[in-house]
């Protein structure tokens, strides 16, 4: 098969998806999805309420070969045709990482294919521009199970990170809350469900950090709001649970929403007169209905754009890290093949710049 531009196998283990994907960038910078595989880890998890990190890394072991074989034939390209290998290589659980991170390696080596080590964050910083063509500059919030964060994306690896969470990510506060009303996995559709039925006024839960100018995030304290109403409530009947979630899930999309008016202010002081506000909402929390349609009205007060990629494309997949290896390599990028693993790698660290050479 024959297809001009760059065709990448992307590789991603950091969390508890085992994923891979074929992707094209075509010269003129567009991107086409060939394949996309992934394999959620729920059930290997289920029974601890959350990712045991040491179970995830032996599933990923266990499955990610098959993974890459499917998504090779997929899009009907043997590995030896693709142009090159890209793979997370943190932030993440490290035993992971080191399983994706050492497969890609040993893919390039054997095929002598340059190797691109992807930043977990960068790929889902990029995918609006794999998905709609989105052009730089914008501002990303990425709320996933390990994320909440603003960062100004203004070109590859030209990242500002304007605020961050101060103690739980949110899709993690969703998992809690859903943990604590017995709900189960996937914890945070499972909060969203049972919403539907409860009323959002039911309590006045808190919406820490909001009269603050910060564009920071803190969801311990409302956490704990809702664990004291839950325990004060006890036994808690279904309507109880339904009333809780819906008014935790009004209290985020609250912060979410004011946290989100003031980043768009900075963003259009920030930037040159003219230049069009793009807000893209990254990573699982993305899903969230209520969360979505606050962001809608928020940027439609801003006159912003509000880009929500497709949903399996916002939680984590291969897709993302091809596309980012793609954006890499396009721009002289390649890594090597002694490329660490990172548990921590912020967007906003010195190694994400591409140097005048290209190389990282
Ligand atoms: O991006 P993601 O797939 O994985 C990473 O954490 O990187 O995000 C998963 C997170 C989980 O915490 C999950 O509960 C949350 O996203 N999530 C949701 C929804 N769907 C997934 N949270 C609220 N509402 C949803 N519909
Ligand atoms: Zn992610």
């Amino acid at each position: 098969m024959n297809i001009p531009g760059l065709t990448i196998l992307g590789i991603e283990t950091s969390c508890d998806e085992t994923a891979a994907a074929i992707v094209t960038r075509d010269p003129s910078g567009a991107g086409r999805i060939l394949s996309n595989i992934v394999r959620s880890q729920f059930a290997e998890h289920a029974a601890y309420g959350g990712v045991v990190p040491e179970l995830a890394a032996r599933a990923h072991v266990e499955h990610l070969d098959h993974i890459i074989a499917a998504a090779s034939r997929d899009a009907g390209i043997a590995l030896k045709d693709v142009d090159a290998i890209a793979a997370t290589a943190g932030p993440g659980l490290i035993g992971g990482v080191l399983v994706g991170l050492t497969t890609g390696k040993a893919i390039a080596a054997a095929f002598n294919k340059p190797f691109i080590a992807v930043n977990h964050l960068e790929a889902h910083a990029l995918t609006a521009r794999l998905t709609n063509g989105l052009a730089f500059p914008y501002l990303m919030l990425l709320v996933s199970g390990g994320h909440s964060q603003f960062v100004l994306v203004r070109g590859v690896g030209q990242y500002e990170r304007w605020g961050t969470t101060i103690d739980d990510a949110l899709g993690e506060a969703f998992d809690k809350v859903a943990k604590l009303l017995d709900l189960g996995v996937p914890g945070g559709p499972n909060v969203e469900k049972i919403a539907l039925k409860g009323n959002p006024k039911a309590f006045a839960f808190p919406r820490p950090l909001i009269k603050e100018a910060r564009l920071d995030f803190s969801f311990s304290g409302l956490k704990t709001a809702v664990r004291l109403a839950a325990e004060a409530r006890a036994p808690l009947t279904e309507q109880d649970v339904a009333d809780i979630a819906a008014s935790f899930q009004a209290s985020v999309a609250e912060i979410v929403a004011s946290r989100s008016r003031r980043a768009l202010h900075r963003l259009r002081d920030e930037l040159a007169p003219g230049v069009p506000l793009q807000l893209v909402v990254a990573g699982g929390v993305a899903a969230n209905r209520t969360i979505g349609a606050a962001l809608r009205e928020v940027a439609e007060a801003a006159g912003a754009t509000l880009v929500v990629p497709p949903i399996p494309l916002c939680t984590d997949n291969g897709a993302m890290v091809a596309w980012a290896g793609a954006e890499r390599l396009s721009l002289g990028a390649r890594s090597t093949l002694s490329a660490p693993a990172h548990a921590r790698w912020p967007l906003d660290s010195a190694d994400m710049a591409l140097s005048p050479a290209g190389a990282t």
